[in-house]
């Protein structure tokens, strides 16, 4: 979803403002603008697709007060008459959610005779701020447009007649941070914005509104009630948000994975948790696939059940819930589907675990209990660190429950050989660079696995099609001669996720049934299962040494298919931290 940004300084906000928008592109970027009041006027700078094209030409804005914007569409097309701010007579807004009820003020305001320039359904606001100018408080005028609309948004506006301030607001799912810094205020989406400009920050809660001056900020709630916001230490450093020497974050991030996958000890898990037997499991794509991992180590490990929902199914199906422990994976802790899901499970009194990457999210303020996740910030919008974090909470999580403490050791003791040979694989990345050249020539390719590995069969393909646009699907290897074969021939390779363990003979037997079919076969494997192929030879292997625990192969073959992924897109010239069409965090349903 969209990235908003909002500065109010004693000096030019433009820097300020493109700064923050550069690091909040990647929460959508299909096109971008800025709003800057300058000697009382407000003035409009917007241009389609990525940042870049908005600066070509950035006229000089020497104004203090602004707002600037990167678009992820829900209403109306990547074109520049739908780029936000959006402006009406006097106002300049800035928008991330869905107005709901906008159709039918758009009709009133139509009536009126204002003429819209955009398809979106974020003008509305822009045009009612206008409309709400004969009243003169201006806590008036905010509640009067505030209390029109329906749906969710996160807004910044700016008006002709305040040319000092901006004014904020927050209803439903969709976030908003403010800072205070050395040179004024800020707004943005999300901490990243705010990284390197604001030392204090604060996030609106729902139904929240304010107003933020140079040097301070007002906030009330929907009834004009003056309300306290507890601003903490900006937890987001500016070194956290850029690349580095790397070519992509996406590439700093997959490295990174080698020096966060470690256990400093297993959490003291409160009664709530320790004493559940049903566990259900709540999130999205990745985050989702994540808990499937989840779930092996749960059964495995701890004994415990753990039922996986996808939050987007999740609360429109009213399930029922037997008493126990509601685990909450996101990334971003804001998509609203999860959130939405995160809600329900608390109005079924589930005790409700988080495992989140961003420990002042929405979500994280929901829970009962936090586990945070630990990948620090992850910028690319495809998934990696933070995926392979959420699958260590998942096993940290488990070994914290299980009651066979030689069981437990045997996996900490093999959890201190992942960071080598995750070193291991980085080091010897080129080689998914050359099995990247040959997938990238095919328009379709299907990822196995079985058990665990096919949960990284799963996030495998998402992570393939969300980069190199290649449609890629993961299928349990055991499915394959249920249907899923038919689809096999020479233009339909397989990528395999197959490290030795009890299953292993039982895939290379699929193996040979795509074999037979002229199927090409790609293979992530181990040591132990390169030496066990009796004679199969594949079209590309990658090997990695066996590990002493098969539970922990996971972490290995993460790390595999996000490099395949990364360079097949690399090879094929594509956007690699911004794909077209996402967003890094779906604040919207
Ligand atoms: C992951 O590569 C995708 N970008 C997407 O599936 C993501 O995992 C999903 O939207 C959930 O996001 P969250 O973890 O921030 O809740
Ligand atoms: N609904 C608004 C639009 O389509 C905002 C979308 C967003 O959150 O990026 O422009």
């Amino acid at each position: 979803m969209c990235g908003i940004v909002g500065f109010v300084s004693s000096g030019p906000v433009i820097d300020g403002l493109i700064q923050g928008l550069k690091k909040v592109e990647y929460r959508g970027y299909d096109s971008a603008g800025v709003a800057i009041i300058e000697q009382g006027i407000i003035k409009r700078h917007r241009a389609v697709g990525p940042l870049a094209a908005l600066m070509t030409e950035l006229p000089p804005f020497q104004g203090t007060v602004g707002i600037g914007h990167t678009r992820w569409a829900t209403h109306g097309r990547a074109e520049e008459k739908n780029a936000h701010p959006h402006c009406g007579k006097g106002t300049a807004v800035v928008h991330n959610g869905i107005i709901e009820n906008f159709q039918a003020l758009k009709k009133d305001l139509s009536f009126q005779g204002i003429q819209f320039e955009s398809d979106t359904d974020t003008e509305v606001i822009a045009h009612l701020f206008a409309t709400s100018e004969h009243l003169t408080n201006l806590q008036e005028r905010v509640l009067f447009v505030l209390k029109q609309l329906k749906g969710n948004f996160a807004i910044a506006v700016l008006l002709q007649d305040c040319t000092d301030c901006i004014i904020v607001a927050r209803k439903g799912l969709s976030p908003l941070a403010v800072g205070q810094g050395k040179e004024g205020f800020y707004v943005g989406s999300d901490l990243s914005s705010l990284s390197g400009s604001a030392q204090k920050v604060a996030f609106l809660e729902d139904e929240t509104w304010g107003v933020l001056y140079k040097d301070q900020a007002i906030f009330y709630d929907w009834t004009g009630q003056e309300k306290h916001l507890n601003f903490y230490p900006n937890p987001l450093q500016a070194q956290e948000t850029e690349k580095g020497d790397f070519q992509h974050f996406m590439l700093k991030e997959i490295y990174q994975q080698a020096d966060l996958v470690r256990i400093q000890g297993l959490p003291a898990l409160p009664a709530e948790v320790c004493q559940a037997s049903f566990f259900t499991a709540l999130g999205c794509g990745t985050a989702f696939y994540a808990a499937w991992v989840g779930k092996f180590f749960l059964e495995r490990l701890a004994k415990r059940f753990l039922n996986l929902e996808l939050a987007s199914e999740f609360h429109y199906r009213n399930p029922i819930l037997p008493d126990g422990v509601s685990i909450v994976v996101s990334q971003s802790g804001e998509t609203a589907d999860t959130l939405k899901a995160t809600l329900y499970a608390k109005s079924q009194q589930q005790y409700v675990l988080g495992m989140i990457n961003a420990p002042h999210s929405s979500i994280s303020r929901q829970v009962d209990y936090l586990m945070p996740t630990g990948a620090g910030t992850e910028i690319g919008v495809a998934s990696t660190k933070a995926f392979t974090m959420q699958v260590l909470s998942f096993l940290n999580l488990s070994l914290a429950l299980c009651s066979d403490a030689p069981l437990r050791q045997t996996v900490l003791d093999s959890l201190k050989e992942i960071p080598s040979v995750l070193k291991d694989i980085i080091q010897r990345s080129h080689e998914f660079a050359q099995i990247a050249a040959v997938l990238s020539q095919y328009q379709s390719i299907l990822y196995l696995g079985r058990g665990l590995h096919y949960a990284l069969a799963l996030e495998g393909a998402l992570k393939m099609s969300e980069l190199s646009y290649i449609h890629a699907q993961g299928f349990a290897a055991g499915e394959l001669k249920h249907g899923p074969l038919a689809l096999i021939d020479p233009q339909h390779p397989v990528v395999v996720l197959a490290p030795w363990d009890e299953s292993f003979s039982k895939t290379l037997s699929n193996l040979h049934e795509v074999k037979a079919r002229n199927g090409p076969i790609f293979l992530i494997t181990d040591t132990k299962g390169a030496a066990s192929l009796e004679g199969l030879k594949p079209e590309g292997l990658f090997m990695y040494p066996s590990l002493q625990e098969p539970l922990l192969q996971v972490f290995p073959n993460a790390i595999c298919v996000q490099l395949l992924a990364y360079y097949t897109a690399l090879h094929k010239g594509l956007s690699i931290d911004q794909p077209r069409n996402l967003s890094k965090s779906v604040t919207v349903e």
